[in-house]
């Protein structure tokens, strides 16, 4: 009650209603449970059910609206309510894999195999929906006491080599939590990465990772465990360098973002920002390659390496001693995604350069002209490639702070073009 909103325990109650009604048994699974019991919120809902959870979610869409999104390979589906949560429901399942570093496949089974299944004892843990017994938790592993201990433990001696990307999930949750593996958790880590199965992972999958444990608070110390484990070799070791420099990075890009994403409409993509610190030697053409190799989103590639590339030429620009007239601060800021400015402003130490780039955010950022080519024509001016090019003089100006009002910014552009310009 202290730790769901109110809305979320009203659903995970109909859940339970709904099974019980229609004869399924269905169990709230994985991370929520966790950190439920940790104290912590988690609002991703993962129910499984103990038989055809599509036909469930079928009867569960049918009485509370929304729409239901099924796989049926794997016996999965999303509901997605009408308010918008979305809940993912499965069947419970075992997996058996071809090969290390396989992906699994698919056999339908009881829900205590569903959880013996899983990564570690602390995420293999159930709590009982159906009315009668819910909020009961099945805890068959001893992941409540694993969570007191602060243990992040595999359930099984196979666990690593069927999954090799256990591995950095184990690291992510050892360091969000202050956890630490069992010895023979660890062992078994090692063991893996030194029969390179972290290597026969696809790139894909290893990018993946990454992106989850850079996103995390504690990027740093992961990344910093992942290193010591000798899990990060095959990133190449002169793209992953993780030493003090690196750190004090990490650091200030932690201290100094969360500030500058106010100026914005939303937070930027913080793991963005890590890895341009990370990548920040390479060269355009080892980032390419690199980026080609992880198979990286076109957007992301375009963001990251705009921050790796430009920020050295921007950072010059911004140190220089003479005054920066407004309009030259703005062409030199304008271009750039809000993580690349992040970045720069994390990487500057100067004084004079963090306090230009703080007032372009707050005060040139947004700045828009009041006059657009409709007003050019209705003052009686011809449509002409020349009218871009006289707003544009217009906005440099009024960055300026030489024209405020609407009516100065139309005379203006008027004067412009009846100058032919
Ligand atoms: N799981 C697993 N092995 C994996 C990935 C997931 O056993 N390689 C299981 C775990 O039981 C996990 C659940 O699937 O708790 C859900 O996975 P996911 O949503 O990726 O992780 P969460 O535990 O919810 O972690 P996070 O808080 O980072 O989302």
């Amino acid at each position: 009650k202290t730790i769901l909103p109110l809305d979320i325990r009203r659903l995970l109650r109909s859940v339970g209603r709904t099974a019980e009604k229609n004869g399924f048994q269905v169990y709230l699974v994985g991370g929520i449970v966790r950190d439920l019991l940790m104290g912590q919120q988690n609002l991703d809902i993962d129910v499984v059910l103990d038989h055809d959870g599509i036909a469930f979610g079928k009867v569960f869409v049918e009485k509370q609206g929304g729409r239901l999104v099924a796989h049926k390979k794997f016996g999965t589906a999303v509901a997605v309510l009408p308010n918008g949560s979305r809940i993912d429901i499965a069947t419970a399942r075992s997996e058996s894999y071809d090969h290390p570093a396989a992906l699994p496949k698919v056999e339908f089974t009881s829900t205590r195999k569903d959880l013996a299944r899983r990564d570690f004892s602390v995420n293999a843990m159930a709590i009982a929906l159906n009315t009668p017994k819910f909020g009961s938790l099945l805890d068959f592993f001893g992941g409540q006491n694993d969570i007191q201990d602060g243990i992040i433990r595999v359930l099984h001696d196979l666990s690593f080599i069927e999954d090799p990307t256990r591995i950095f999930r184990g690291v992510r949750f050892e360091q969000r939590y202050g956890f630490q593996m069992d010895s023979y958790t660890e062992n078994l880590a090692r063991q893996a990465i030194a029969m390179d199965l972290v290597g026969r992972l696809t790139s894909v999958r290893v990018r993946d990772e990454l992106i989850l444990i850079l996103a995390e608070d504690s990027a740093w110390s992961a990344l910093k465990r992942l290193s010591d484990l000798g899990a990060l070799t095959n990133l190449q070791p002169e793209v992953v360098r993780i030493d003090a420099k690196l750190q004090s990075i990490f650091k200030s890009i932690q201290n100094t973002v969360p500030r500058l994403n106010y100026y914005y409409a939303g937070k930027s993509q913080r793991w963005l920002l890590f890895l341009m610190a990370i990548m920040r030697n390479l060269s355009e053409q080892k980032l390419d390659e690199w980026c080609n190799q992880m198979r990286f989103k076109k957007a992301d590639v375009q963001i990251l390496k705009e921050g790796v590339l430009k920020t050295p030429v921007v950072l010059k620009k911004l140190r220089s001693a003479s005054k920066l007239k407004n309009s030259t601060l703005y062409s030199i800021l304008n271009p750039l995604a809000q993580e690349s400015i992040e970045y720069i402003y994390a990487r500057s130490s100067q004084r004079m350069v963090r306090q230009r780039i703080d007032f372009y955010l707050a005060n040139l950022k947004d700045v828009r002209l009041n006059i657009n080519g409709n007003d050019l024509l209705e003052s009686g001016f011809k449509s002409s490639p020349l009218f871009s090019e006289v707003l544009g003089k217009v906005l440099v100006v009024k960055l300026n702070g030489l024209v405020r009002s609407k009516s100065e910014e139309l005379k203006f552009a008027r004067k412009l073009l009846e100058n032919g310009k």
